[in-house]
């Protein structure tokens, strides 16, 4: 995948079509986070529904106060005592209110932790095709975005669903209670608001899933540019790509306006209904008091009641659109969880122990997804214990090959066998743990020098740290730096050379000590006089190892004890140096190299 950032335009694997996942399967991953926290989330909803019926009980010490001052019967003594029992029950609503925010937001934020690592532990064990069809801003979209939805949804969103249902039913019996003939004239515009959220709700979640899709776009292109910073500065690209992120911004600001847009109607409708019902109740419900046929103090109340009423109204918005946005975030969550490795997905075998490794591969072809033209076709060859030389021109399919023994990628069976077995009825990760990979672009970390060596072998000692680097010629360098082993590398080792970056993760993979070792051209920024002193730390930890080696060098070739040269995916010859020179690329590749000597 390439760094360089891609345009506003480019495409989304969330928009592929067939992955609208049900309603079920998307729920089911949400059921075990429920299932382990239930008696929390029982326990928070019991004092979320307490507080609803405390709230409820304060109209009618409300009702018994006006119903006692018109009627002319109150005492002092009396208010007072009305007053301390509402003051009781609106500490008991804070108390109450407290714990319920704390155990159900508390398990809305549980969830979004278990959410996220189970996304980073799914991510991790992808391989490279997945990586290619994802882009990494929009894997960290996922992660913070869509998960902060489903967090929302999952706390305030249940939240409000379950207190919008207790307390309606609650008013609603207590108005009843009252007067049935006033209760069902002031939910008399109630259908109103039931159609316009039914409406609306369903073309927000397709403005809803826009949304994130240009979230996505914005987090990899932003992403992008700061990886690529170095470049954009070199070719004075500031402005360029600075407009480039305003057109995303700005298309990402006419989608949210367009969800505003209908979040803000849903809302106003809310209000309108419950005033509407609070009109009517004024002109029905005054006339009745006037008529003696409710007391004022059961007006009061009844007041107070739709009042409540108002809340749960405009909850239905709010929780259909948090609904709405949370089932589509939990959509492309699911998605991105349903995807599967391409290698790895059979049963597999117990790696067979052996003294020494071979890799063979036999009529190994290759093609890459979307690739006109396959990358490796028909190569044959054994890696066995020693120096093995890969070389040819650009493009040829060196790193595809690494690639492959790597695992990196499926191939069909019968075309790979480690140690005799068909790779495919072997376990990746047994494989990898026996290769030691140098990548064609070096990659180190933003921690110490010490820690990046180990990072295969976080176990190693300081002295074999040093044993590593020493064999890597990078030893020297290392203890230039003002805290040598410990001395901090920043982010992707700016303080480090080209050629020092290589031979870093050169000495990481040679203290990983393993059977296979596979650099693919990692020696290529380093001066002739340390080249050779790398190869012969190579050489002299070789052992029983084999040792896979791609490289244009023809100095670090001749030391191999089979050089295999590929054009256009095919193997075109193959021997050692001297056989070699009788090939036309080979011997102008050297000549121009002795040239330059
Ligand atoms: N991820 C990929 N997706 C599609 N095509 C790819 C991918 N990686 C490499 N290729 C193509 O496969 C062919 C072989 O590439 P490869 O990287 O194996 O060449 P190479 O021999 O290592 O070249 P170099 O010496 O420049 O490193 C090239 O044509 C390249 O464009
Ligand atoms: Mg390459």
């Amino acid at each position: 995948m390439s760094d360089f950032p891609a345009g506003p335009d480019a495409g989304h694997p969330a928009a592929d079509a067939g992955s609208q996942a049900r309603i079920g399967s998307l729920l089911r991953i949400l059921r075990p986070i429920f299932r382990t926290h239930w008696l929390r989330l029982a326990c928070g909803f019991v004092a979320l529904v307490v507080v609803d019926f405390l709230q409820l009980i304060i109209p009618r010490f409300v009702k018994s106060a006006v119903d006692a001052l018109s009627a002319g019967t109150a005492t002092s003594a009396r208010l007072l005592e009305l007053s301390l029992y509402v003051c009781l029950v609106a500490l008991s609503v804070a108390a109450l209110r407290f714990t319920w925010r704390y155990l159900i937001i508390g398990f809305s934020r549980i969830l979004e932790k278990k959410l996220r690592d189970r996304l980073f532990d799914h991510i991790l064990r992808m391989d490279q095709p997945f990586f290619e069809k994802w882009t990494i801003g929009d894997l960290m979209a996922h992660a913070s975005n869509d998960l902060a939805t489903i967090q929302m949804a999952c706390g305030m969103g249940l939240v409000a669903a379950v207190d919008a249902l207790v307390m309606s039913s609650a008013a609603l019996g207590f108005m009843l209670a009252i007067s049935v003939k006033l209760t069902l004239i002031a939910l008399l515009p109630m259908p109103l608001l039931i159609v316009c959220t039914r409406i609306l709700s369903g073309r927000l979640h397709h403005r809803f899933n826009l949304v994130q899709e240009q979230f996505s776009l914005i987090t990899e292109f932003a992403r992008a540019n700061l990886v690529s910073i170095r470049l954009i500065k070199a070719y004075t690209l500031e402005r360029f790509q600075e407009g480039r992120f305003q057109t995303l911004g700005e298309a990402y600001v006419r989608i949210n306006l367009k969800v505003a847009a209908i979040q803000g109607l849903l809302f106003p409708i809310s209000t309108l209904v419950g005033n509407i019902g609070m009109l009517l109740l004024l002109y029905y419900g005054g006339a009745l008091v006037i008529e003696g046929g409710i007391t004022i103090g059961s007006f009061v109340a009844f007041v107070s009641y739709l009042y409540m009423l108002i809340w749960p109204m405009m909850a239905v918005g709010w929780v259909a659109n948090l609904a709405q946005r949370g089932v589509t975030s939990l959509r492309r969550i699911h998605r991105l969880l349903s995807e599967q490795p391409a290698v790895d997905i059979g049963p597999t075998e117990p790696l067979p122990q052996a003294a020494t490794t071979s890799y063979v591969c036999r009529g190994l072809s290759f093609s890459y997804q979307g690739a006109v033209r396959p990358a490796l076709s028909d190569v044959s060859l054994a890696i066995t214990p020693g120096l093995m030389g890969l070389s040819g021109r650009t493009g040829s399919g060196k790193s595809t090959l690494c690639k492959l023994l790597l695992r990196m990628y499926p191939v069909a069976d019968g075309m790979l066998f480690f140690r005799g077995v068909d790779v495919n009825r072997l376990s990746q990760a047994d494989i990898r743990r026996c290769i030691a990979y140098v990548g064609q672009e070096p990659v180190v970390f933003a921690d110490t020098i010490a820690a990046n060596i180990a990072f295969g072998r976080p176990e190693a000692t300081l002295a074999e740290i040093e044993a590593a680097a020493r064999a890597a010629a990078i030893d020297g360098d290392i203890r230039t730096f003002s805290e040598g082993y410990q001395s901090v590398i920043g982010e992707r080792g700016v303080k480090l050379s080209g050629g020092q970056r290589q031979r870093l993760a050169l000495a990481r993979a040679l203290l990983c000590d393993r059977p296979l070792l596979i650099i693919d051209d990692a020696l290529s920024a380093i001066d002739v006089e340390t080249e050779q002193q790398v190869l012969q730390g190579i050489l002299s930890s070789l052992g029983g190892k084999s040792v896979l080696l791609v490289s244009h060098r023809v100095n670090v070739l001749r030391h191999a004890d089979r050089i295999v040269l590929l054009d256009q995916g095919r193997i075109v010859d193959q021997g050692r140096h001297e056989h070699l020179l009788a090939n036309p690329f080979y011997r102008v590749m050297a000549e121009k190299q002795q040239g330059h000597a």
